[in-house]
């Protein structure tokens, strides 16, 4: 089985995200997971940029580079070779990335010089290099869209100049699987003859949704090494993401005949974090780091998986980080998930015209909730069915937000709740860094439930004056367990005590059901 290097370039092509800016201390963060990620190489930075970059990558390369390779971007001119030089040099294995583009468009209208120019600047360029750094990739930019013998006559002079990678972009998302293969297949056959030491690498872009696809395609070919950022970030609609890269080949590799070196455990932290630090949400339904990526809500498909998992899951969640798949109740979910989930919480004895009833009931409160759970399922039966059907007062022992009073203020934002529980009100006034945390303190106070924040989101969910916000929050008990619970309301911060609560009464939900074998 062939293994296939991964160049992440979340901190280089990742950075260039418009409002994505990340500091110092980010940068470094971010190394140190992908480092955890087990990537083989880390592409730090564009350094002759600006002074903050220069820093970034050697910081980067100094702390962070005991193991992993570390390299930077230049383009062929001195200056930007010895910033890359001077910057990753501390690191145990530096490279030196040099680019420059072979596509005419490149050569005649954007650097304005002649074929024969350029392939000289890039010999240059890379001789130059070779005199700091053993390790030199350079990348024919555009190559895609570049005259196929002329962009071997380029890689054939910067080998022969002492290239040891070389990268074939599609730098603007041109290419198409077949033909991003074949040409993939037809420079490899080649550059092997040449010399057989010397790695071939992809960089796709994701223009029209294929960088994904044009990568898998490149390794099926040939290539050794794939570039790709997390999340699939980078230059308008960004890079070939790196989790479904490694997945692909993790769930194919009977037809890739490749593997990688990634911790794919690793994959939703890391996803998570460049997130949070950039800024940059991670569409929903994106494959293997989304929200929704195991998340299984209708009802046919709840039915299949509920009898065998494969049936619907080929990846299993855990491989890449995710704690499980969920199965979401909304008003699509069948009986039989909604079977399953009153069993989780512990009710199981009931007679079929109950179990109607109960459907009945929960189909109503779906559609005017959207999602329900399984606490929720208590305030059902206990509607329809008879409450001591749970062994006395569970839904006593759940919590619901009464009332509460948010002031926000420079100095000292604060927050008042009242929660509900059974017959009793708690209260409970508190400060915060801000309003949300000031709310969440309070309800953690009131009800004594310790959850720790792990993420919060806020959407808009519909426009005008009265528009809907949607809080999303994960949180974690002091068992390690996490709780993702949402909440939709006109007022932001009501949504966010909404969604608190229902994290609260979802780890309650699981300590009675831990606590009762099974209820009757
Ligand atoms: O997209 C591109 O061509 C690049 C190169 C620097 C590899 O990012
Ligand atoms: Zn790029």
């Amino acid at each position: 089985m062939r293994k296939i290097l991964v160049l992440d370039t979340t901190l280089r092509d990742g950075e260039q995200v418009p409002g994505a800016k990340l500091n110092l201390y980010e940068k470094l963060e971010i190394a140190a997971q992908l480092k955890n990620l087990n990537v083989d190489i880390i592409e730090a930075g564009f350094p002759a940029s600006s002074a903050g970059d220069f820093k970034a990558v050697e910081e980067i390369a100094k702390k962070i580079g005991d193991k992993v390779m570390i390299t930077a971007l230049a383009r062929a001119v001195k200056s930007d070779i010895d910033a890359v030089y001077h910057s990753v040099k501390h690191a145990q294995k530096p490279l030196i990335h040099i680019v420059l583009g072979t596509s005419d468009v490149h050569v005649e209208k954007k650097l304005r010089k002649t074929r024969e120019q350029i392939l000289e600047q890039g010999v240059e360029a890379v001789k130059y290099a070779k005199t700091l750094c053993p390790n030199v990739q350079y990348s024919t930019e555009d190559a895609s869209r570049s005259d196929f013998d002329y962009l071997w006559e380029t890689i054939e002079a910067v080998v022969k100049a002492g290239a040891t990678m070389i990268n074939i972009p599609d730098t603007v998302g041109y290419a198409v699987p077949e033909e991003f293969g074949e040409l993939v297949r037809r420079i490899n056959e080649r550059l092997k003859n040449l010399n057989p030491d010397v790695l071939l690498s992809v960089h796709c872009h994701n223009d029209t949704g294929l960088a994904t696809a044009n990568t898998l395609a490149a390794i099926k070919n040939g290539a050794d090494k794939v570039e790709c950022t997390i999340n699939g970030i980078g230059e308008r609609a960004g890079n070939a993401a790196l989790e479904e890269v490694v997945m692909g080949l993790f769930l194919r590799k009977d037809y890739y005949q490749a593997t990688t070196g990634i911790v794919t455990t690793e994959i939703k932290k890391t996803s998570r974090l460049v997130s949070a630090l950039m800024g940059l949400d991670v569409q929903v339904n994106k494959a293997i780091t989304g929200d929704n990526a195991f998340a299984h809500s209708s009802g046919i498909h709840q039915d299949g998986l509920l009898k065998s998992r494969d049936a619907y899951e080929v990846i299993h969640p855990e491989d890449v980080g995710v704690e499980d798949m969920e199965i979401i109740l909304t008003a699509r979910s069948g009986r039989h998930a909604v079977k399953n989930a009153l069993a989780q919480v512990g009710f199981t004895n009931y007679t079929p015209e109950e179990f109607e009833q109960i459907f009945a009931r929960f189909l109503e409160l779906a559609d005017a909730k959207k999602e329900v759970y399984n606490h929720d399922l208590y305030h059902i039966v206990q509607s329809t069915v008879r409450r001591d059907h749970f062994n006395g007062s569970a839904v006593d022992k759940l919590y619901e937000l009464a009332d509460m009073q948010v002031i926000i203020n420079n100095n000292f934002p604060s927050a008042s709740v009242k929660i509900k529980k059974g017959d009793e009100i708690l209260a409970s006034s508190n400060m915060g860094d801000g309003a949300v945390d000031a709310l969440y303190t309070a309800i953690r106070e009131a009800t004594g439930v310790h959850l720790r924040l792990l993420e919060y989101k806020l959407n808009s969910v519909s426009r005008g004056k009265e528009a809907l916000g949607r809080v999303s929050i994960k949180v974690k008990n002091g068992s390690g367990k996490v709780y993702t619970s949402k909440a939709v309301d006109t007022d932001i911060l009501k949504a966010s005590a909404l969604a608190f609560v229902n994290a609260v009464n979802m780890a309650v939900v699981d300590d009675i059901v831990s606590k009762q074998d099974q209820v009757v």
